[in-house]
């Protein structure tokens, strides 16, 4: 058909039509050809339907999550450059450390100390660690690592390296990266008796850096880097060489830097908490979307569950409560106790948090655990019993309004013995139910760190969020900067302002 009406004459002017008709046929075909091919390739069980639910919802982060990154605080007049340059803005420059800050960290696990030899088996993949073995009926069969949650500094850094907005010129850089393995360097000496050589490589740190021309330029309040280990481990206050940590987080040095950590201080200004890395690494969009619809269909028999280690010897701790209440549930309650190994297999962890609509997350040694994450990924509702868990942490993710995703069960309640976990629980609406843990598997790009091989096509992932926190920040210290009139610290506000809402229990 085509061919016989470019015989006829005017030839030239049929001649273009056909050519145009046939190249617009041909792309609108590739168009939907790809998509298609590639979903086939990758193997992933995804619904179509439910794809689209995720689609939008997944990367519309700035709604919910408390923090508005596209108000104040960026430079608009500059936003015709940003048309010829969609890096303009989120530059990072990372600085080329000495390998005695990072990598040679890693090299020399095995020699060093008891808990250290531990994570050796970690460091593989990037970070990740080793890839999980199961079947597929858990987890799915690709992207999944048996990741430990120390290993954070490892990942962000890898995830870097492939970062697009890279640049080797610093002053067209927002913010600089420094590129300190901190948990790792102190975890090496934590239990053994090192003295004051714990600190010696963030002093030695602070001096390379501040002798840069990168530093000079804002006495470092533009560089930020990563805490894979909780703020306690870095703010030893005393001078008493049996006390704990280091004080890397106490140098006058860190103080200018923006540090992203695991558990954040609530009172300071310039630290924020990022997600613990938890199993799932996915390389493609298409692998969340498959994990998202997955996890929305499974059936929950448990109302809710525990898993995690008692405290025996903290009398305060009310773990001990929570898994004799969780007992006394019998079928409705699941405890898996992670003495010994049981927790070491993703695959044990994972396949009774996803099979419970609640997942209970009380404080242990520390407000935060690894295991919030495990539950999100799970789609399992988190149970909060104490704000320093996560609603003064994770403000970068996690909605302002924290009843739209967890449930709040303060402590107390819980040692009045006034109503119980299950009692609680039992209360909420089941389309509450289904709200709550709609928004908890909405949460799953966002608290989830790519595979440091690849970036995902369209969603934000963990490590993004985090950029987008660290680059709004630098954005404002410089403009406050710069406008000396202006000597407002309300920039550092939203932080505090949150922490204010639940000072009662931060008090007592
Ligand atoms: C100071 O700067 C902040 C952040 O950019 C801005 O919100 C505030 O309105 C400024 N205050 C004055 C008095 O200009
Ligand atoms: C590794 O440990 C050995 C023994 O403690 C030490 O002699 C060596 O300098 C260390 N190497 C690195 C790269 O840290
Ligand atoms: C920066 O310089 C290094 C070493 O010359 C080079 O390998 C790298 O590709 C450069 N990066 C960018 C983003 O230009
Ligand atoms: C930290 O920044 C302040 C300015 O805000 C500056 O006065 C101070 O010297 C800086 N500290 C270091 C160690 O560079
Ligand atoms: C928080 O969300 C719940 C629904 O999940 C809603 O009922 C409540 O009004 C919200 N609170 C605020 C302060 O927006």
């Amino acid at each position: 058909m085509l061919a016989k009406f470019c015989k006829k004459p005017p030839w030239f002017v049929l001649l273009t039509l056909c050519v145009l008709a046939y190249l617009s046929h041909r792309s609108s075909l590739s168009y939907f050809t790809i998509p298609l091919n590639s979903r086939i390739a990758e193997g992933v069980d995804t619904e179509q339907s439910s794809r689209h639910d995720f689609d939008t919802k997944g990367v519309d982060t700035d709604q919910s999550s408390g923090y508005d990154f596209d108000a104040k605080g960026v430079d608009t007049d500059q936003s015709s450059r940003h048309d010829f340059d969609a890096c303009f803005g989120r530059y990072i420059y990372v600085h080329d450390l000495p390998s005695k800050f990072n990598v040679d960290i890693l090299k020399n696990c095995s020699y060093t100390t008891k808990w250290y030899s531990k994570i050796c088996g970690y460091m593989s993949n990037f970070g990740l660690g080793p890839r999980t073995k199961d079947s597929g009926k858990v987890l799915q069969k690709r992207s999944w690592y048996a990741t430990n949650q120390f290993m954070l500094e490892v990942i962000f850094h890898n995830r870097m390296k492939k970062y697009k907005c890279l640049t080797n010129d610093s002053a067209l850089a927002t913010a600089i990266f420094v590129p300190f393995y901190a948990g790792l360097d102190v975890g090496r000496y934590l239990w053994d008796d090192a003295g004051f050589y714990r600190d010696a490589n963030s002093i030695e740190l602070m001096k390379w850096l501040t002798e840069k021309t990168e530093w000079k330029r804002l006495q470092g309040r533009d560089h930020f880097f990563i805490a894979g280990r909780i703020t306690w481990d870095f703010r030893r206050r005393t001078d008493i060489q049996s006390d704990w940590g280091n004080k890397l987080m106490l140098l006058p040095e860190a103080k200018n830097m923006t540090i992203l950590g695991i558990e954040s201080s609530p009172w300071t200004n310039n630290e924020f908490a990022i997600p613990y890395p938890t199993y799932f690494h996915p390389t493609r969009d298409l692998e969340v979307f498959g994990w998202q619809s997955k996890i929305k269909r499974t059936k929950r028999p448990y109302l809710y569950s525990f898993v995690g280690a008692p405290r025996p010897k903290s009398e305060d701790s009310i773990r001990s409560i929570i898994i004799k209440q969780c007992i006394a549930s019998r079928r409705k309650c699941k405890f898996l106790d992670c003495n010994g190994k049981n927790c070491q297999n993703p695959v044990n962890v994972m396949s009774i948090l996803q099979r419970s609509n609640f997942c209970l997350q009380p404080s242990g040694d520390s407000h935060t655990r690894r295991s919030i994450f495990d539950s999100i990924l799970a789609g399992c509702i988190p149970v909060f019993f104490h704000p320093g868990s996560a609603f003064v942490q994770y403000i970068w993710y996690f909605p302002k309004n924290y009843t739209k995703y967890s449930v709040f069960i303060p402590e107390k309640t819980l040692r009045d013995d006034t109503k119980s976990i299950e009692t609680i629980l039992r209360a909420i609406s089941n389309s509450q139910v289904r709200s709550m843990r709609e928004e908890v598997i909405r949460l799953i790009p966002r608290i989830t760190y790519a595979d440091p091989q690849s970036n995902l096509e369209t969603l934000e992932d963990a490590f993004d969020t985090a950029l987008r926190g660290v680059i709004k920040r630098v954005d404002i210290i410089k403009k406050v900067t710069e406008d000396r009139t202006n000597d407002s610290v309300e920039f550092l506000e939203d932080k505090q302002m949150i922490v204010k809402q639940w000072d009662s229990f931060f008090r007592q």
